[in-house]
């Protein structure tokens, strides 16, 4: 897939991502929110692999570039009953705090709920996500820019790379309301 809006490009990742997304993904600073404070320790033999098995998929792990250069990734898995599982993280913390989240979470909402080949063969309704109860920043983006509902918070839900317990928040959005939205 390829989504280009202004500066902005969010497209597959290849093998030739490789090295970059091994630097993100055994980054503890980049990892921390998602549970590994320290990294993933992968070596970049299985970074190729994971990359591989998400090509020739409907779900996609995908690279953000911002004036062409790699700036982070965001996938997506699509299950068979219309609903959409998302991630993303702007890697590059020169590119946090600068708008762009919403702007890439708009693009790939817009993109899920109307690209043609997908929803051919799987019609979206439904966009869940989730994200620490840490992550106050993450949580004002979706509550205030993109306009998601929070769904639950679960206490305790989940332990991270350390041991140590993690709660969750979950949020939805649902096809009529972001089209709505808009
Ligand atoms: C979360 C993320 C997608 C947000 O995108 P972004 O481009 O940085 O967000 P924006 O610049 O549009 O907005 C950030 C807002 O959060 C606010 N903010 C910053 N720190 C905050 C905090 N601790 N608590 C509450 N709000 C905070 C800012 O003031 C800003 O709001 P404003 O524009 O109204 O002033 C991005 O920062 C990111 O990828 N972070 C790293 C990984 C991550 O957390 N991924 C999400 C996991 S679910």
């Amino acid at each position: 897939m390829r989504i280009e809006k202004e500066n902005i490009v969010i497209r597959s990742a290849n093998v030739d991502d490789a090295i970059q997304l091994n630097k993100w993904w055994n980054d503890g600073k980049v990892m921390e929110h998602a549970g590994f404070p320290k990294g993933l320790g992968q070596s970049l033999e299985e970074t190729i692999d994971e990359i591989r098995n998400w090509e020739g998929k409907l779900s996609q792990l995908c690279i953000i570039e911002i004036d062409g250069k790699l700036v982070g990734e965001l996938s997506y898995r699509i299950k068979g009953d219309g609903a959409v599982y998302p991630g993303w993280k702007i890697c590059d913390s020169a590119y946090q705090n600068q708008g762009y989240g919403p702007q890439i979470i708009k693009l790939l909402f817009e993109f899920l709920f109307t690209d043609n080949n997908i929803n051919s063969k799987v019609p979206i309704n439904r966009i869940i996500w989730d994200t620490m109860l840490e992550n106050k920043r993450a949580q004002y983006v979706y509550e205030n820019k993109i306009g998601a509902r929070k769904i639950q918070i679960k206490e305790n839900s989940w332990q991270d790379q350390l041991g140590n317990w993690r709660s969750s928040v979950d949020y939805e959005i649902r096809k009529g309301e972001f089209l709505n939205a808009r």
